[in-house]
């Protein structure tokens, strides 16, 4: 691709480049050192006596993530900017007596050193809820209505009412709200993964109603196919759905994509969702059945504890993979518990085994929380997975729902109110607001597009996202708004597709796509990214290969992703198809041309510089390449790519 031409004006070349600043990486990608069974263990040896527990040398205390964030007396001990020069690094090769770490005694060894260093330079990554004191916290299982507090101002809805309250106490101010062209950007992307259209954002910033922005939420949940072909993206991460890759050829895996397709079409109520995928049917077995792994595997992938750790972290929040070589280190579960849920899967008794170790005794079936009941082990198999299945979608199980509405959450506001969502163990920022979205989805029958429809219709959620470059370091979370998305793989391929016209006629996804019923839609709805296989871009924009769960795609990119946003093949021919599509629409002028790209992508008319700087780059009848060129510098602006 070309670069853009020299008559770029100085205003648009500049915003460009801070937006490459934005989308440039921080630190090559590393191979980052196992933080339970490298650093732990070092952490342990040379630093626990003094950094852990009771102890707190230094004012430094290694015993949970965000003590260690905090960092000593003297404030943080990693440099986020320049992660080599970390504190933390220095004490441990320091020579100075008065500076070095541990103060006396064996040093590191330089393996132990490279160790550290590889995993502080690599981000320090932290193992969720992992602690060398394990917090006191036990969340409540029971389901809790809260009482609201009183409604400050007009600000009725109960998110709003709670936090509100929260900012109160905290003496913090509320967020600005959005505008009505940055609300309908977000809430379009959010709730189905497209842009506004042209003539709808002209159409919605001219009503005058006091309740569009309700009708828009409406609107938008009632469009099953665009809705259906969103969350799709999202349910194939959490069920590790795919259309291609390991399995699907041999038979070792199977594919759930039309039953997902239809139940998102159809609304399907959430408790009766998780009650087919885990007691189920031929359409729905592939999810509980796993990968089957070709050649050796450990213990812990045999397809019954698989099928634990899947229902454990997709429906629950638990962390059962770190409980299937031994008992967890991160929280209470123990290895026998792990083995109880997979020996309800099991069609054969199973023995434990610890650390790849038999140990002789056998797993006795079991669910995690015997206080709402348990599972008949005399009964066969297909009878102790309905048992569990009611378990799960148990009313009196407050664990299922709030564990679903916790990811809508953070799906929509960009942070769990448990975080990360999968520590569901773990402590929320508010009690009153998780106990919230799990109570109201009970009580709408289950129903998650009403929880998306009360988060939506909030105050908090139609605020001004947090600044990307403003977001303090994850020490202690304090909800201050929204934290700022990244647009997905799926929805920067559709975006693009979207504003040229540009989409494919053909997809992979075995799926029924129905193009009536939509009301008025007359020509069937655009082919989406998330009905295609992934390819190289897509990969590197984070979409994953869905061997593993995933339940939060990467916010940062990495070296790669902005390599292939610069020059790689597969974006090069989209946008040269997308410029293609776009002169054959014949705009009037260029400034036609500019004015409607503005709009289709970033939801706002060009400011009078970006015009005449974009307009000269066309010139009178623009070339498909400086078309391409065009697209790319508006696709490349932090703006495009950011929901704020
Ligand atoms: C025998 C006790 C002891 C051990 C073991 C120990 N430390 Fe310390 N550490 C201290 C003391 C005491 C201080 C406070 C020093 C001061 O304030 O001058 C400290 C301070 C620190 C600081 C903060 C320095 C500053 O300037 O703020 C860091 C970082 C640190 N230790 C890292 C480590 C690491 C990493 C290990 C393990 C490799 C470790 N320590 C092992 C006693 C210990
Ligand atoms: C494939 C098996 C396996 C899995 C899965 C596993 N571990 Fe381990 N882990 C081990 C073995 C083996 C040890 C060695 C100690 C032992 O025998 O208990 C160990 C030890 C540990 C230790 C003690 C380190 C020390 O020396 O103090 C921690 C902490 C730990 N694991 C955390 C985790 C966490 C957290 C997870 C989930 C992310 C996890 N483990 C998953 C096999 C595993």
């Amino acid at each position: 691709m070309n670069l853009p031409n020299p008559n770029f004006s100085l205003v648009f070349l500049r915003r460009l480049v801070s937006g490459m600043a934005l989308v440039s990486p921080l630190a090559a990608p590393l191979e980052a050192a196992d933080f339970v069974h490298e650093v732990v263990p070092i952490l342990k040896q040379h630093c626990a006596e003094c950094h852990t527990d009771m102890k707190q040398k230094g004012g430094l205390s290694f015993n949970t993530e965000e003590s260690f964030r905090k960092g000593s007396k003297n404030g943080p001990i990693l440099d986020t900017a320049h992660p080599e020069k970390s504190l933390i690094l220095k004490v441990i090769v320091s020579e100075d007596e008065e500076e070095r770490m541990p103060p006396k005694g064996a040093r590191l060894s330089a393996k132990e050193v490279g160790l550290l260093r590889d995993w502080v330079v690599s981000g320090a990554k932290w193992e969720p809820g992992f602690a060398f004191k394990k917090p006191p916290y036990e969340p409540p299982l029971r389901p809790r209505s809260p009482v609201l507090p009183a409604a400050l101002g007009n600000r009725s809805n109960p998110i709003d009412r709670i936090i509100d309250h929260y900012l109160a106490e905290k003496k913090l101010p509320s967020p600005a709200p959005l505008d009505d062209a940055a609300f309908l950007r977000r809430v379009h992307i959010d709730l189905v993964g497209l842009l506004p259209d042209v003539g709808e954002l002209r159409a919605f910033l001219a009503d005058p109603a006091a309740d569009k922005r309700a009708r828009v939420v409406d609107a938008l949940l009632a469009n099953k196919t665009a809705y259906a072909e969103h969350w799709l993206s999202f349910w194939n991460d959490l069920l590790r759905n795919d259309y291609v890759g390991t399995g699907y050829i041999d038979g070792g895996r199977k594919q759930i994509s039309a039953w997902l397709y239809q139940a998102l079409r159809d609304n399907m109520p959430y408790d009766e969702f998780v009650r087919q995928l885990v007691a189920p049917s031929p359409a729905t077995e592939g999810f509980a059945n796993g990968i089957k792994w070709r050649g050796s595997i450990s213990a812990g992938q045999i397809p019954a504890m698989q099928y634990a750790q899947s229902v454990g972290q997709a429906f629950l929040g638990i962390n059962l993979k770190c409980a299937s070589c031994h008992d967890s280190f991160i929280d209470r579960w123990k290895l026998s518990e792990t083995y109880g849920l997979a020996a309800i899967f099991s069609d054969e008794p199973l023995e434990i085994v610890r650390c790849d170790k038999p140990t002789g005794k056998p797993a006795v079936p079991g669910w995690l929380f015997p206080e709402l009941g348990t599972v008949d082990v005399t009964r066969p198999k297909a009878e102790r997975l309905k048992q569990l299945a009611a378990l799960i979608t148990d009313p009196k199980n407050g664990r299922t729902p709030r564990t679903i509405t916790n990811r809508l959450w953070q799906r929509l506001m960009g942070r769990g109110v448990v975080h990360p969502v999968d520590a569901m163990q773990s402590a929320p920022w508010s009690e009153d607001l998780l106990d919230l979205l799990g109570s109201h989805l009970t009580e709408n029958h289950y129903d998650l597009k009403q929880t998306l429809r009360l988060i939506c219709l909030s105050q908090a959620y139609q605020s001004k996202a947090e600044s990307f470059s403003e977001l303090p370091q994850e020490g202690r979370y304090v909800y201050q708004g929204p934290r700022p998305k990244r647009l997905t793989a799926e929805e920067l391929t559709d975006a693009i597709w979207q504003i040229c016209g540009s989409a494919p006629a053909k997809f992979d996804a075995p799926v029924t796509r129905q193009t009536s019923g939509e009301g008025a839609a007359a020509k069937p709805p655009m082919v989406r990214a998330a009905l295609l296989q992934s390819d190289l871009l897509m990969r590197t924009l984070g979409r994953p290969n869905r061997e593993q769960i995933v339940t939060t795609r990467p916010l940062d990119l990495t070296t790669l992703e902005a390599m292939d946003l610069n020059n790689g093949a597969i974006l090069d021919s989209r946008l040269a198809e997308g410029a293609q599509a776009l002169v054959a629409r014949k705009f009037a002028s260029s400034a036609a041309l500019v004015s409607y790209l503005w709009q289709a992508a970033l939801a706002r008319e060009p400011g009078a510089d970006e015009l005449q700087a974009a307009v000269a780059l066309l010139g009178e009848k623009p070339a498909v390449s400086a078309i391409q060129d065009l697209l790319w510098g508006v696709l490349m602006l932090p703006e495009f790519q950011i929901i704020r």
